[in-house]
């Protein structure tokens, strides 16, 4: 069964460039409540843990190095059907593939600076949100 909480974060270009509030105004304008939310900056370690599944691809490295970079803004949220209205949210993985109007072609640089992350599944969205949020808010 579905549940009605995913996981996000803005990504450090996006903290850099400004679009934090922005990007939590269109956010809580699509109806998500934040249930948590705080800024953090990871070691390159804490970075490496959280992508684990990348391990092996040949962007790992990069991408281990940018989200380290500078500080993030992890959260969780609540709407009903979450994790998928989310992904549409914030539009492709590549922001130039991106949807008019999604975070990612408003908001992102690039492919691997793409501004937010958001959960592609409830199981991964729990294990994400868990791995900043261990008391679950
Ligand atoms: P992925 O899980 O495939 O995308 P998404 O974030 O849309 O679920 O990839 C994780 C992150 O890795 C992605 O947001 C940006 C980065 N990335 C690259 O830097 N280069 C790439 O070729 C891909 C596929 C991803």
């Amino acid at each position: 069964m579905p549940t009605n909480r995913t996981f996000t974060m803005i990504k450090p270009d996006a903290v850099i460039d400004g679009f934090t509030g922005p990007i939590i105004q269109q956010i809580e304008e699509a109806g998500y409540r934040i249930v948590a939310i705080k800024k953090v900056h990871l070691t390159p370690e804490e970075a490496g843990k959280f992508y684990e599944v990348h391990k092996e691809r040949p962007f790992y490295g990069e991408l281990c190095e940018y989200m380290s970079s500078n500080p993030i803004i992890p959260m969780i949220l609540e709407k009903e059907n979450a994790v998928a209205d989310f992904r549409e949210l914030i539009g492709a993985t590549d922001p130039a593939k991106a949807a008019e109007g999604t975070i990612r072609k408003r908001f992102a640089r690039s492919l691997s600076s793409n501004a937010i992350h958001g959960s592609d599944s409830d199981e991964n969205a729990a294990i994400e949100g868990a791995f900043f949020f261990p008391n679950g808010n």
